[in-house]
């Protein structure tokens, strides 16, 4: 009678834990799928282009050639010191699927590492790829010796 007793709270203990693990595998595998789609419909507070400037750093604080990924908003956005143009500003954004370029001093192009997509970095324009539009240009600014970025008035 005793070991009944026993094997049925055995028996209790496991199935509440295997409750537990299933429970576990699966929010963790619903959550990959639904959380997407509750990001689409309840975004966060972030504005999409933000209204005021963004501070970048110092002036003389990126070298000619170098450059600076930033938030900018909800998305990030890219600031290129060039050589023969000064600091360029835009939208970090991919125009194909939305991946997040980067700036490449060997090749001289904005690069987009999912399939290949190249800007120029002078004016954001499409080199190459299946990228349909060019960067979203955005303003530099400068005040108190400091670099500010913002979207471009009236787009
Ligand atoms: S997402 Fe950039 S080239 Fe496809």
């Amino acid at each position: 009678m005793m070991v009944n007793q026993t094997s049925t709270e055995t028996n209790l203990t496991r199935r509440k834990f295997l409750r537990v693990i299933k429970g576990i595998l699966l929010a963790s595998g619903v959550t990959p799928i639904f959380g997407p789609i509750v990001a689409f419909f309840w975004p966060s507070d972030l504005e999409t282009m933000p209204s005021d400037p963004v501070l970048i750093g110092d002036e003389g604080s990126i070298p000619v050639g170098g450059s600076v990924t930033v938030r900018f908003g909800r998305y990030p956005a890219i600031v290129i010191n060039t050589s023969s143009k000064g600091l360029v500003a835009y939208s970090a954004v991919c125009t194909h699927f939305a991946c997040i370029v980067n700036w490449n001093q060997e090749s001289g192009m904005i690069e987009c590492p999912c399939h290949a997509g190249f800007y120029d970095p002078l004016d954001g324009s499409v080199i190459s790829g299946p990228t349909p539009a060019p960067l979203e240009k955005l303003d530099v600014l400068f005040e108190d010796n400091k670099i500010l970025i913002l979207a471009v008035q009236g787009s």
